[in-house]
């Protein structure tokens, strides 16, 4: 299953949306924090390749994992494969560590274990595992008419350690926000300048 996601009909959106998110780079900080700072890692769900840029170094090179062709973006220096979370194209043990930022691992959502046995199986051993998604309990989350945030306790229970960042959606425009906010939560939306966001990253090795 491809979980809809509008970024590939509608590029300008998905660029005020990264452009924005956590613009501090915290996500970012925790993920070189975590994942060895050398060989090969594997971005599932890659989007247009964002996180997958910074990741990249000297030392260290991204396969970025995408189901939709209309995300992809060939400038980004990551190598590019296209394909969905629950069936990985690539052979036992081969990557060096693997994330997956606010993509498919959405246990609230629908059946994310397929996912987590090819992460496995894909990873050397030893090699972490880190999920990145929505913590709740802040003004972005607030302004949802649904839950959408991660179910916590899904990640502890599959022995995954939770960390806590504090971020925000940083917008270079009220417009901006206005647009993006009012795109998520219609009539919810409060845009501001700044949005305190809280972020979920769920660690296993
Ligand atoms: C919210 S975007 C996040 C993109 C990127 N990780 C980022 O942080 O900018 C979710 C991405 O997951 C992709 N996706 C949807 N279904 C997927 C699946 N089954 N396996 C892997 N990725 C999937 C979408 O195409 C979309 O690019």
């Amino acid at each position: 299953m491809v979980i809809p996601f509008y970024g590939a009909e509608n590029r300008e959106m998905f660029a005020i949306e990264r452009e924005a998110m956590d613009r501090p780079g915290r996500v970012v900080e925790a993920l070189e924090e975590i994942l060895p700072s050398s060989g090969v890692l594997l971005d599932i769900g890659a989007g247009d390749g964002f996180v997958g840029e910074q990741l990249t170094s000297e030392s260290r090179s991204v396969v970025a994992l995408e189901p939709a062709a209309g995300m992809v973006n060939t400038r980004r220096p990551v190598r590019w494969v296209l394909g969905v979370a629950q069936s990985l194209p690539f052979r036992d043990d081969v990557f060096d560590g693997a994330y997956s930022t606010w993509a498919y691992f959405f246990p609230g959502l629908h059946d994310v274990s397929q996912g987590l046995a090819e992460v496995v199986r894909v990873t050397k051993e030893g090699a972490p595992t880190v999920i990145v998604d929505n913590a709740g309990d802040d003004a972005f989350t607030a302004m949802a008419p649904h839950d959408i945030a991660t179910d916590l306790s899904f990640w502890t229970d599959a022995g995954f350690k939770v960390e806590m960042i504090d971020t925000a959606f940083v917008f270079s425009s009220i417009e901006d926000a206005r647009r993006l906010l009012t795109f998520y939560f219609g009539e919810h939306a409060k845009p501001a300048l700044r949005v305190e966001y809280r972020v979920a990253v769920m660690v296993r090795s």
